[in-house]
């Protein structure tokens, strides 16, 4: 199945979904013509499992690969100006059009270097992984980080498409699955309470990663996202949405140096956190609480965490980028399927959030 689904307005882009990846070079030809100018910029382990695949659909035409080490280390202005030395040495120009092929990482560096190069050259994302293919390669924001925080310095820059080819989740590791399934849960409790059910009873195929539910489960889960952030592309209302369990996610992975939690993991924390919040504020049954823990203990993520200290966590949730005037702007679960945003969080209200996960 090749579907597209188009995300945004004026222009918008689409996604092409379930769209195999040596069939890229034929709708290359009949989009933009036979002359044209790739530069794929990838990481060594998606190279060695898909660049060939690619390369043979892309034979007609001119192309360079570049590969940068992988690690989320890599987006970084050091690596933008390497970047920036190797497409010179590969002629590019305004005319060429960049090929991201890999997770997250390399969507957003390789889309950060489009959006900038000689003023911005066009992109295109091919998501390699659950998560990408579910979350960062829709929306158009892309990113490199900066010694002072995450994703700092980015803009938003769509993509000519996206084009996502299921069957890449064959060979990524379950860590990285759940790191993308703690996203699906965040949106099933934002979006789409059909989608938790899905979840439910389909836990033991996801286990075995079973490519036609995984590809079920992120159809319906990438819908979430496309409906969001398509009513909202500049993030000024509801894509704050989107954020639920990441403040307390992201103090988590800054707590632990980004080393020692997956982001999916700090994401699960995150989810938990907030529905506490939520119960303790009648906007989550307990019934609907226990339900949010069971999933994220079914697939294997994690619903506690030791050895860390409330109030240094709330320190470092002073500085998420989503927070106003002083205030922290947390997105609390209301029921299975909504969500709001707040900034009425009292420091103490969130530190016995924390002390729930705590043990
Ligand atoms: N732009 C956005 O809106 C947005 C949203 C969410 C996250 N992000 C960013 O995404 C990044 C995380 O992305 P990620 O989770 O995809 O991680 P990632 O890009 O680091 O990929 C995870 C690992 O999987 C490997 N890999 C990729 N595809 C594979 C495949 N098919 N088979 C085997 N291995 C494969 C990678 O080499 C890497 O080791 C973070 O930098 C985060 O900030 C951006």
């Amino acid at each position: 199945m090749h579907q597209t689904i188009k995300v945004g307005k004026d222009p918008g882009y689409f996604l092409h979904l379930g769209a195999p990846l040596k069939e890229l070079g034929a709708f290359l030809d009949k989009t933009y013509g036979a002359s044209g100018h790739y530069l794929i910029i990838t990481n060594p382990i998606v190279a060695d499992l898909y660049a060939e695949q690619l390369l043979e659909g892309l034979k007609y035409f001119r192309t360079d690969l570049i590969t940068v080490p992988d690690s989320e280390e890599e987006k970084s202005l050091a690596r933008i100006s390497k970047l920036t030395e190797q497409a010179l040495r590969c002629r590019a120009d305004r005319a060429t059009i960049v090929i991201a092929l890999g997770g997250g990482v390399i969507g957003d560096l390789a889309g950060f270097f489009a959006s900038i190069f000689m003023r911005g050259i066009r992109y295109i994302h091919i998501p390699t992984t659950f998560l990408a293919q579910i979350d960062s390669s829709i929306g158009g924001k892309v990113a490199v980080n900066h010694p002072a925080g995450k994703n700092l310095l980015g803009s938003f820059y769509s993509p000519q498409f996206v084009w996502t080819d299921f069957t890449t989740l064959e060979t990524l590791p379950w860590v990285e699955i759940q790191n993308g399934l703690a996203e699906t849960i965040k949106h099933a409790l934002v979006g789409d309470p059909e989608l938790l059910d899905l979840v439910e009873e389909k836990v033991d195929a996801i286990k075995n990663k079973d490519l036609v539910v995984l590809q079920n489960i992120a159809m319906k889960s990438l819908a979430v996202k496309v409906k969001i952030v398509s009513e909202d592309e500049r993030e000024k209302n509801q894509r704050v949405l989107l954020n639920l369990g990441h403040s307390f996610g992201h103090a988590l992975e800054a707590d632990q140096g980004f080393r020692g939690i997956t982001h999916g993991q700090g994401v699960s924390l995150g989810l938990l956190a907030a529905s506490y919040i939520s119960y303790n504020r009648g906007l989550l049954s307990a019934g609907e609480l226990a339900r949010i823990e069971n999933i994220l203990n079914k697939l294997e993520l994690p619903t506690w965490v030791t050895s860390c200290d409330p109030y240094v966590l709330l320190e470092l949730m002073a500085g998420d980028k989503k927070n106003k005037a002083g205030n922290k702007v947390l997105v609390l679960p209301v029921g299975i399927g909504k969500a709001m945003a707040v900034a009425d969080c009292e420091d103490g209200e969130i530190v016995v959030a924390w002390k729930k996960i705590i043990k």
